[in-house]
């Protein structure tokens, strides 16, 4: 008994890791981490949804080394989130008709969870996730098809849609797998599903018109007892009770919110202020705004540390900024490549992983000492992370003995093969508006004529390297329209098409 005792305080679980620090693995776009397994033995998978290169690179934590690459094409690897039970990685397909369902024990297959068509045909565009802590869904915004999918995250298939509203974006699951708020871009509502009856309510978050969508990020406390919501376009968060699901508090001055996150276990809500370049902290429970600090660039998610520090990511600068959660000051700023995007800390809480949005690595990050260890190539402009902590022993030393053979894979899925330019804009615009996401969000963004100067503006801002004279040829380009024909694959989808019929097992059921 004794023994029994002292050893379990001898592996003291959770020494070194801040008591406020939460895992929440199961939310979308939040302080998003592996169950906490402080006696973790080293071994996981990383898995990295690779945006232009479509795939996701599984990267072996033990070696930091890629070793398997899983094509995912038709659309864009957006966010992977791993289920409950660690089996599947749902990685949504961004302005596709389809989430994908890896099975991290069948050898990596894919399983492929088609989706309805929103509206005069438009792919459904699955955007972001929220699973149920009970295990049993995962629910995923269509944001081209105005509803929510609902997958069943134990053999992944598409139960049923549920009517939202338009361009849905966030999901908030409560811990009790009850209900889940859904976020609205182009709605001045917020939804809010049963899961029981899926009956959906709506909470009036804005009288403002957000027209064709904006921002609007939603985030949910640990405990469930409150959900901020980004009210972008009026420079407010919104502040939900979802005992009663009515609006408690309006904190305005926010400077252009977007994605908004309860830190940890607290009532403390910080938002990524884009535009401005700069955090928002703010007190849910009071209402009230604590302070607004710069930090950079496109900032854009805050964590919650395992260290008890704020983590920003930056769409738009080349670091991570860590403040102290008391003073809410910059400690430290820790270089990363370009576009830091999504952040993930180890079990153990030792180590973070942070994607280069803009590059094609992941950096690698001493908790402990804020410092950059090393880099991780994957593919091209990775978003997304999911982590497998669970991962057998037989499992890691096959894949690690497969490594050399994963990289040059990698390689070629890296390799932009360009069409023949038309034109001299054409080719400043290939080579510029290609650094730090696919032409797809160029291509299907609906913009015109004018419209092109600011959004290519908006780019500069996020660190396109064009100065005032290729920012004008770039826009008449595009306002020609001419950029709608182009296609640009990879030397990977050049040389070894892939045949859907052999590379993704049909879906197990088309569900209701
Ligand atoms: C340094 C990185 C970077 C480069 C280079 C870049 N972009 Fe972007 N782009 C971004 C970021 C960040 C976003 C916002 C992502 C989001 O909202 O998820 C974005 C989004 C977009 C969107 C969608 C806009 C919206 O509001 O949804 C369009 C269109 C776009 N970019 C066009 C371009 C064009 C044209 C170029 C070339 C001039 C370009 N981008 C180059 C970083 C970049």
């Amino acid at each position: 008994m004794a023994l029994a005792v002292g050893l379990r305080q001898w592996l003291s679980p959770l020494s070194g890791i801040d008591r406020l620090y939460d895992v929440r693995w199961y939310e979308s776009q939040n302080a998003a981490g592996p169950e906490l397994l402080p006696r973790w033995d080293g071994n996981c998978w990383l898995y990295v949804a690779d945006e232009v290169s479509q795939g996701v690179t599984v990267v072996d934590l033990a070696t930091l080394k890629p070793v398997d690459f899983i094509r995912l094409e038709g659309g864009v690897p957006h966010h992977p989130h791993i289920t409950r039970d660690q089996r599947w990685v749902l990685v949504t397909i961004r302005y596709g008709d389809w989430v994908a369902a890896i099975d991290t024990e069948d050898d990596h297959r894919v399983r492929r969870i088609d989706l309805p068509m929103g509206p005069d045909g438009t792919p459904a565009g699955p955007l972001h996730m929220g699973l149920t802590r009970d295990g049993h869904y995962a629910l995923v915004t269509l944001n081209g098809a105005a509803h929510v999918a609902v997958l069943d995250a134990q053999n992944p298939r598409l139960l049923r849609v549920v009517e939202v509203g338009a361009r849905p974006r966030d999901v908030g699951v409560t811990p009790d797998s009850r209900k889940a708020y859904v976020s609205l871009q182009a709605d001045s509502r917020v939804a809010v599903i049963d899961l029981a009856t899926w009956e959906v309510r709506h909470i009036v978050r804005t009288t403002t018109d957000y027209g064709a969508g904006s921002g609007s990020g939603l985030g949910i406390s640990a405990d469930g007892k409150y959900v901020a919501v980004a009210n972008t376009l009026d420079d407010e968060v919104i502040v939900i009770d979802t005992g009663t699901d009515r609006v408690i508090h309006r904190v305005g001055g926010v400077p252009g919110p977007v994605n908004v996150d309860f830190l940890g276990k607290t009532y403390v809500v910080a938002t990524g202020n884009r535009a401005d370049g700069s955090v928002s902290f703010i007190d849910a429970a009071q209402g009230r705004l604590l302070e607004t600090v710069p930090t950079g660039r496109g900032a854009n998610i805050a964590y919650y540390g395992p260290d008890g520090n704020v983590w920003v990511s930056h769409n738009g600068a080349a670091y991570v900024t860590v403040l102290d959660f008391e003073t809410l000051e910059p400690i430290a700023e820790i270089p990363v490549v370009l576009n830091p995007h999504w952040i993930y800390f180890s079990p153990d809480g030792k180590t973070a992983y942070a994607t280069n949005w803009g590059a094609n690595s992941v950096t690698v990050i001493d908790v402990e000492r804020l410092e950059r260890v090393t880099h991780v190539v994957v593919g091209l402009n990775p978003n997304g992370m999911a982590l497998k902590a669970n991962v057998r022993t037989d499992a890691v030393a096959r894949r690690q003995a497969q490594a050399a053979e994963v990289s040059p894979v990698i390689a070629r899925a890296s390799r932009l093969v360009l069409p023949e330019p038309r034109s001299d804009a054409e080719v400043l615009f290939l080579q510029s508006c290609t650094i730090c996401h696919d032409l797809g969000r160029v291509i299907r963004n609906n913009a015109q004529g004018d419209q092109w100067l600011d959004i290519v503006q908006k780019m500069r801002d996020n660190g396109a390297p064009i100065d005032d004279e290729q920012a004008r040829i770039i826009a008449e380009y595009l306002a020609t329209d001419q950029h709608r024909s182009l296609t640009v694959r990879t030397q990977l989808q050049v040389e070894q098409p892939l045949d859907p019929a052999k590379g993704y097992e049909e879906a197990a059921s088309r569900g209701i």
